[in-house]
């Protein structure tokens, strides 16, 4: 694992940006495994600023994203489809149907997620993942478990993840449920970048790097990859030792 400490979010934000639009350059057609949350936002604004210059397209780019919640349409302002289409697929040249999400309102859920991971299979496997951690340590929606998670599943979201996310979901009740790639399926990347900010994430931060590898803790699996950058600003990073 390479460690990473920038200023803040923005820089972050940057470097992954500029990061992602090389790998683009060289591929236009990379496949690409995209997070929604608060931490991924400057890395698609960088995205979009090197796209309204010129310097990249996206039009032959296939993605896919890590989760999405059950029981929320998809054209709920709050589902992860339109988190990335505000954030991203509408401000840039993407192709629509080369996005890619699990639908949490599938009717056999167990059909969607080999659907979901099949395809991820078929067009090659994802090329650089982005990811933020959860408070928690989860990745994805891998909340703690017993054992680590292969394939895309439904999981109940955590305590600390509803406490965290409700903030989103003003006049109503946030799912507790949710459809995920698994930790397995996250691992298989080529390529993985990690994004945490703000002393919220540092004591899992601190876990995920330097800690054992265990379910209890869903991102310390990332230890056990070849090729990941986690990126921290000084208040992640406080508890490295
Ligand atoms: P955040 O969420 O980027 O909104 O902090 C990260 C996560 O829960 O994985």
């Amino acid at each position: 694992m390479k460690v990473i400490t920038l200023n803040d979010e923005n820089e972050i934000g940057k470097v992954i940006g500029d990061y992602f639009c090389t790998l683009l350059r060289e591929n236009p057609a990379a496949v690409l495994g995209l997070a929604t949350g608060a931490s991924p936002i400057p890395t698609y604004q960088r995205m979009i600023s090197r796209f309204n210059a010129g310097d990249v397209s996206f039009a032959k780019v296939r993605t896919f994203n890590l989760d999405e919640y059950c029981n929320l349409p998809a054209t709920h302002p709050q589902s992860y489809r339109s988190f990335m289409h505000a954030q991203l697929f509408a401000q840039v040249d993407i192709a629509q149907n080369n996005t890619h999400f699990l639908d949490g309102n599938a009717m056999d859920e167990a059909a969607e997620c080999s659907r979901f991971d099949a395809l991820i299979e078929q067009l090659g496997g994802v090329d650089l993942q982005l990811l933020g951690i959860g408070r928690n340590g989860h990745i994805g929606f891998n909340e703690p478990a017993d054992a680590f998670t292969q394939g895309s599943f439904k999981v109940q979201l955590a305590p600390s993840t509803l406490e965290a996310n409700s903030g989103y979901f003003i006049d109503e009740n946030m799912p507790t449920h949710a459809m995920t790639m698994g930790v397995g399926a996250i691992l298989r990347a080529k390529e993985i970048l990690l994004v945490a900010t703000g002393a919220a994430k540092a004591e899992a931060v601190r876990a995920m790097i330097q800690g054992e590898i265990t379910p209890q803790l869903p991102a310390s699996a990332l230890q056990n990859h070849p090729k990941v950058t986690i990126y921290l600003d000084p208040a992640a990073a406080s508890l490295l030792k």
